[in-house]
């Protein structure tokens, strides 16, 4: 189906034509003034230049020669030179409709389906996660659903950190522990030894013990920067129990990021990208591109517009170890070799700029990628505490992302009261749901580059911005539709406006596809919240100023009635690709 503002763009444009200007010029926007008027044209100051012209005399013009159409309330002239239109209601219902019967729901499809690559949890195996990579994992899995929802296909790779120090940090301090272990045995051999299994609590505790003592240790610092190199270079013993401490740490994630509703397509670590890291070599050697620095190898990166300095790009250490950025380019050449994406998106701390740059133009130069696709970081703030700091636990540890979790389903679970629900399962399942939707949509409601305060007493608030309000707004539906017995799928009887009010969340409703339009061009999932926010208050006063049950004019009441069912598709919809799950009662 068309979208109502491309509708109204179609019919303007005509009419410019016919009175013999260009075209281009009819395009329509939602107007900024609602109270005088829906849509709005302002093309006649562009063509008042163009054509030397008084611009109400264009707009008159354009004017008279729409005015006829029936789907029009009104369409005038304002001086200076404004085109100001009001939809029929009938035109508003039928659009309505259009889109209650829609597959996508009105939300515009891609004329060219892209293919996306999108990275983004970037969570460090064998460290726990932390509430560090919780934006990147939130805002990701939104970008991921929005764009799928409009018709790109979209890879989504998790792209672990997992073949850096922090794995030599945990062998090291493995090998330090458990001197015994097989592994560690200078005839190790893989077909025949079997590694010792490591748990996730220990894992979990190691990585922060290690990495402490590095900082006051050297020799130890030392041994793990070689455990590092000999690991990258194909030591069959440390390979080992890498391969041990990968399966347990990916599970452990899989089930951390399962939590959060957030799932990937590939699972793929940095460690994936170290068979295209020769290719990588070779190409920059060929290009000559590459040359030696203090030992080690690097690419210069820097353009003459750059306003702060960029340094060189490291490809290799003098130890001949990789660094992250060799990981990332070597999977640039992977992802374009898998996908030859039309973009590949990294939604990554914001403070990671200067190295995705460094990394981008070392790539465009290098030509392992083609000139035209977009290679975008798009960086994302900080969450902090209501200090302003980044947030911390009580003792000024990072926050483990489970912990984090369970305080905010108890306090969900705790503010609901027990007679909403049929068993006290139900409740937690809930608790679960509304605890999710709160932190996503307190995350997803800032733009991705603000830093904000997590807030957990305002994320759950029933009022205001915030997740839970929205899905408290779906289970007021729901309640609606399960005391009428209402059968979601009778076909929608919406036969006429009779509030204001109606008229309104009608016009936001037609108006959603925009919003998704918005959302992706400006890779913003709070266009997103802004329009479920605007569309589940509109529906609370429709709600209020309107006696549904007791309605006795039937069509009144179907009218109304449809109208919740659709209010309710839509607000899924939204939900949905926030990553947000809805419940039947709260
Ligand atoms: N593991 C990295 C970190 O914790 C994030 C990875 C982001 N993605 C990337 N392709 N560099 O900082």
């Amino acid at each position: 189906m068309t979208n109502i503002i491309d509708d109204l763009t179609r019919i303007v444009s005509a009419a410019f034509e016919e009175c013999g200007y260009d075209k281009c010029l009819g395009a329509v926007s939602v107007s900024d003034r609602l109270d005088l008027c829906q849509f709005q044209c302002n093309g006649a100051f562009a063509g008042a230049k163009q054509y030397r012209k008084a611009p109400f005399m264009i707009a008159e013009e354009v004017v008279e020669k729409i005015s006829g159409n029936e789907i029009f309330r009104t369409v005038e002239m304002v001086k200076p030179g404004f085109i100001n239109i009001t939809l029929n209601d009938e035109a508003i219902l039928n659009k309505a409709k259009e889109i209650s019967s829609d597959i996508n729901l009105g939300i515009p499809q891609a004329d060219k389906r892209e293919t996306i690559v999108l990275d983004y949890g970037g969570a460090n195996v064998a460290k726990p996660l932390h509430i560090g990579h919780l934006r990147s994992a939130i805002i990701g899995e939104s970008l991921k659903r929005i764009a799928r929802a409009m018709g790109n296909k979209v890879i989504s790779d998790v792209h672990l950190g997992d073949w850096g120090l922090q794995i030599g940090l945990v062998i090291a301090e493995l090998s330090e522990r458990n001197p015994d272990w097989v592994c560690f045995s200078p005839d190790f051999d893989p077909d025949k030894d079997k590694v010792n299994p490591i748990n996730v609590d220990e894992l979990n505790e190691i990585y922060p013990f290690a990495s402490q003592k590095s900082k006051s240790d050297e020799a130890f610092k030392e041994k793990a920067r070689a455990v590092t190199a000999e690991l990258q270079s194909g030591h069959k013993g440390y390979i080992a129990v890498w391969k041990e401490i990968m399966r347990v740490s990916v599970k452990d994630l899989k089930e951390n990021y399962g939590k959060l509703y957030v799932d990937f397509d590939l699972w793929y670590g940095e460690s994936d990208a170290d068979k295209y890291v020769d290719e990588l070599i070779d190409i920059l050697n060929k290009k000559g591109l590459m040359y030696e620095s203090d030992g080690a190898m690097v690419v210069d990166v820097e353009e003459e517009t750059d306003k702060a300095a960029v340094p060189p790009v490291i490809i290799k250490k003098s130890d001949n170890s990789n660094i992250y950025a060799t990981t990332d380019l070597a999977t640039i050449i992977q992802r374009q070799k898998d996908y030859a994406p039309d973009r590949i998106w990294y939604v990554v701390d914001k403070r990671q700029g200067l190295h995705f740059t460094q990394v981008f133009r070392c790539a465009k130069k290098a030509g392992i990628i083609p000139e035209n696709t977009e290679l975008a970081h798009l960086g994302i703030g900080t969450m902090n505490g209501k200090d302003g700091k980044p947030y911390k636990t009580r003792d000024g540890g990072v926050m483990r992302l489970s912990d984090l979790l369970d305080t905010v389903i108890e306090a969900a679970y705790n503010k609901m009261s027990d007679e909403n629900f049929e068993s006290d399962d139900e409740k937690r399942e809930a608790a679960q749901k509304v605890a999710i939707a709160a932190v996503k949509f307190g995350d997803l409601s800032n733009h991705i580059t603000k830093d904000y305060i997590f807030d957990i007493d305002k994320f759950l608030s029933f009022e205001g911005k915030t997740g839970t309000y929205l899905i408290y707004t779906v289970t007021r539906i729901n309640s609606i539709l399960r005391n009428l017995g209402i059968n979601e799928k009778e076909p929608l009887a919406l036969s006429g406006v009779y509030s204001d009010i109606e008229r309104e969340l009608l016009l936001n409703i037609i108006l959603s596809g925009e919003a998704f339009k918005h959302a992706l061009a400006e890779r913003a999932p709070s266009v997103i919240c802004d329009n479920a926010y605007r569309l589940a208050s509109l529906f609370s006063t429709f709600y209020h100023d309107n006696h549904i049950m007791g309605e006795t004019d039937k069509e009144k009441q179907s009218t109304w009635i449809s109208l919740c069912i659709l209010v309710r598709k839509l607000l899924l919809k939204h939900l949905d690709v926030l990553g947000i799950k809805a419940v039947e009662r709260m």
